[in-house]
């Protein structure tokens, strides 16, 4: 069946596929050949989504509890979103940083006042906005320290994305070491250990950066001593605390940002995944003097938050507010883990690690990925973390009749 999109364009409805159609064997073959082999595929290929559910191109329909890696904020082809990237489209998609545009000047006005921030910069990704977090801490550094204050603290097990300096950030030396030398002035401590922190964190320490829900290293959320003391030592040394909240930001924990839950303020907060709700932005989040740090010529992108994706992003905080996704996404969070407590779920879990829709569930058997995949050839997509865990954040608009659906997916195969 095909649909006209416009006047040279064919959707066919039933593959997704825009133009002539590919066979899924032939995309298959195409992406192997063609694609650089970053990325272990799952065998499926998916062909369009409509709420917290995707269809594969023989049909088959999938809930999907991992959103696009927690991006999916409203599910799939929410019509507010789809509505307000099709206007801004059609108006004006892209200007660079020389002019002054409407949709992101509103949303720097909105995302800040909502983070409790003072200014923000627009990039693309969770990985430029830690890049950028790290050159304002390290700028900053000079006005307080000699030349050796570029320390930066961060956690083992921690992640913070792929570009060299995130990768250096990133807590976990398989994302790094086949691209040494890597960024110099990292070291990283036990995560929610006060002890190794107090004796890594010196006057030579710029920031210290943190998750505060540990989402790539399997759903650890932090201590609330561990961020207060966090706090109170970059204040001692004059270091900027640092948050990454590109995994729990966004109304995904429940609160805007996960930081809300501790009482911990930082000074730099950084938010990517649900921000556009699927459409590509990233926000490196400032207050105090970190904001007043960079000048023109500083930083930049070219792509960064321009209006199309910023109009993206101002739809996906709206539509939070209006349909009350902070207390849907507490709600049906608080009562998955409630159902994960019961029979038959409890004798077959160690743990289960949550705040809001951000779920960890580590079962007693080393057995994440066969539990993956039967989920998937049962119609319920997540995804696996190391052996034992298994990662859960759907649409913060899920209901639950849906979750109700994946337990009983779930029960057959823990
Ligand atoms: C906490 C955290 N920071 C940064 C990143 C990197 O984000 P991106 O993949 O958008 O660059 C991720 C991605 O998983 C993340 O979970």
């Amino acid at each position: 069946m095909t649909t006209a999109t416009s006047n040279s364009y064919t959707l066919d409805t039933l593959t997704g596929q825009i133009g002539p159609v590919v066979s899924d064997a032939e995309i298959k073959q195409l992406d192997a050949a063609y694609l650089l082999p970053v990325y272990s595929r799952l065998p499926i290929t998916l062909v369009r989504g409509a709420g917290s559910r995707v269809w594969d191109a023989d049909g088959k329909e999938y809930l999907d509890f991992l959103a696009g890696i927690a991006v999916n904020t409203l599910g799939h082809c929410h019509p507010k979103l789809v509505a307000a990237i099709q206007e801004q489209a059609a108006t004006l998609m892209h200007t660079s940083g020389y002019y002054f545009t409407a949709p992101v000047a509103k949303l720097a006005e909105k995302l800040t006042k909502l983070a409790g921030m003072d200014r923000v910069f627009f990039g693309n990704s969770g990985a430029e906005a830690i890049e950028c977090a790290i050159k304002i801490a390290r700028k900053h550094a000079k006005s307080y320290g000699g030349p050796s204050k570029f320390g930066i603290v961060a956690a083992q097990m921690s992640f913070h994305g792929r570009t060299l300096a995130a990768v250096t950030a990133t807590g976990q030396p398989k994302y790094s070491a086949p691209f040494a030398p890597v960024v110099q002035g990292f070291t990283h401590v036990p995560f929610n250990d006060i002890a190794a922190l107090e004796a890594a964190v010196t006057e030579d320490t710029c920031a210290v950066l943190l998750e505060p829900i540990q989402g790539e290293g399997g759903i650890y959320p932090a201590h609330k001593p561990y961020l207060e003391a966090a706090r109170a030592l970059c204040d001692k040394h004059d270091a900027l605390l640092i948050f990454d909240e590109v995994q729990t930001g966004i109304a995904r924990t429940g609160k805007w940002f996960a930081y809300e839950h501790y009482g911990v303020v930082p000074d730099l907060l950084t938010s990517a995944k649900g921000l556009g709700g699927g459409f590509p932005i990233g926000a490196c989040l400032a207050r105090g003097e970190a904001a007043e740090t960079l000048v023109p010529g500083d930083h930049g992108s070219t792509y960064g938050g321009n209006p199309l994706a910023c109009a993206a992003a101002m739809a996906v905080l709206e539509t939070i507010e209006e349909e009350h996704l902070l207390a849907n996404s507490h709600a049906m969070g608080a009562y998955f883990v409630h159902r994960l407590n019961e029979k038959p779920f409890r004798d077959k879990l160690t743990d289960i690690r949550a705040l809001g829709l951000m779920i960890g569930i580590e079962l007693k058997a080393p057995d994440a990925k066969r539990v993956l995949l039967a989920a998937m050839e049962r119609g319920l997509l997540m995804s696996a973390i190391g052996d034992h865990t298994l990662r859960i954040v759907p649409p913060l608009n899920v209901s639950q009749p849906e979750i109700d659906q994946a337990l009983a997916i779930l029960v057959g195969i823990v």
